[in-house]
């Protein structure tokens, strides 16, 4: 009798340790899935540029969705009939039409070709709104200085 319930006791205890030890290591996987939470943002490190002139620009792409609430198309386009069409899925990388690579006096290619140029294309789009953003608000929370922007090592 005594024996039996003492046999009871320890396999009521192997269970319940069992459970703890999955319970602790479904914790850990589930933890692990978490883990390597996504950098939300990533390098500018165009293709188009052999070699870098300036320190590498570093984007967050979330937080100018999410945080500061801007619509893809402030950025990404598709004209058609002078009309942005852009939908998801359409092409993001800008070097994929901005592909004129000058970045030494590029303001004074001829006009077409301006409108190709990588630099010209992320410089109107970045500094653009940046400008607006900080004038309209009175703030300089956006920044339009070269340091400020290219901060990461090449
Ligand atoms: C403030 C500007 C900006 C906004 C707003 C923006 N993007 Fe982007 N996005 C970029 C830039 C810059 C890149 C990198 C382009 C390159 O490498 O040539 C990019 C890259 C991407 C990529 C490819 C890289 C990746 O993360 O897979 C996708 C997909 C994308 N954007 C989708 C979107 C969608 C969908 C929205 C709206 C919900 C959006 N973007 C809003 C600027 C923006
Ligand atoms: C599918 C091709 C395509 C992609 C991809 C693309 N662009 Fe453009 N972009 C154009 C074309 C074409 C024009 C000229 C539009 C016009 O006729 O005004 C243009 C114009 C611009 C302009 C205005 C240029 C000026 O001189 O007024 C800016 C700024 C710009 N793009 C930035 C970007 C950025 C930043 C990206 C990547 C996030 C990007 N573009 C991706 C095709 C593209
Ligand atoms: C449509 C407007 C808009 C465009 C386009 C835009 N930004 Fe911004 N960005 C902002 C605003 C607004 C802030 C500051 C928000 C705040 O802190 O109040 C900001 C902040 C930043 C910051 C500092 C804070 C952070 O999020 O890291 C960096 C760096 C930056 N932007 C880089 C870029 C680059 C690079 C591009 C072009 C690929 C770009 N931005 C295009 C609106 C824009
Ligand atoms: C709002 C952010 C922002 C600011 C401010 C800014 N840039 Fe850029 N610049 C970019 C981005 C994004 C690219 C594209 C980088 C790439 O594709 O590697 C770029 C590309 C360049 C390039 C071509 C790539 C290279 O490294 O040779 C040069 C040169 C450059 N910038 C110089 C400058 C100078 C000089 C200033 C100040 C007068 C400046 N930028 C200010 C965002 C910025």
């Amino acid at each position: 009798m005594d024996r039996s319930e003492g046999e009871g006791m320890k396999s009521a205890k192997v269970v319940a340790a069992a459970v703890l030890t999955l319970g602790w290591i479904f914790g850990l996987l589930l933890g692990a899935g978490d883990a390597p939470a996504q950098d939300p943002s990533f390098l500018i490190e165009s293709d188009l540029y052999r070699e870098h002139s300036q320190p590498l620009v570093e984007f967050n792409h979330d937080a100018h969705m999410y945080d500061y609430g801007y619509d893809c198309q402030e950025c990404h386009h598709v004209f058609r009939g002078g009309e942005n069409v852009w939908t998801d899925g359409d092409p993001t990388d800008c070097e994929e039409c901005h592909n004129e690579p000058t970045v030494r006096n590029e303001k004074r290619l001829p006009l077409p070709k301006q409108q190709l140029n990588l630099k010209l294309a992320y410089h109107k789009n970045c500094i653009g709104c940046h400008r607006t953003y900080n004038h309209e608000n009175h703030v300089m929370a956006a920044p339009v200085k070269c340091q400020e922007c290219h901060t990461q090592p090449r």
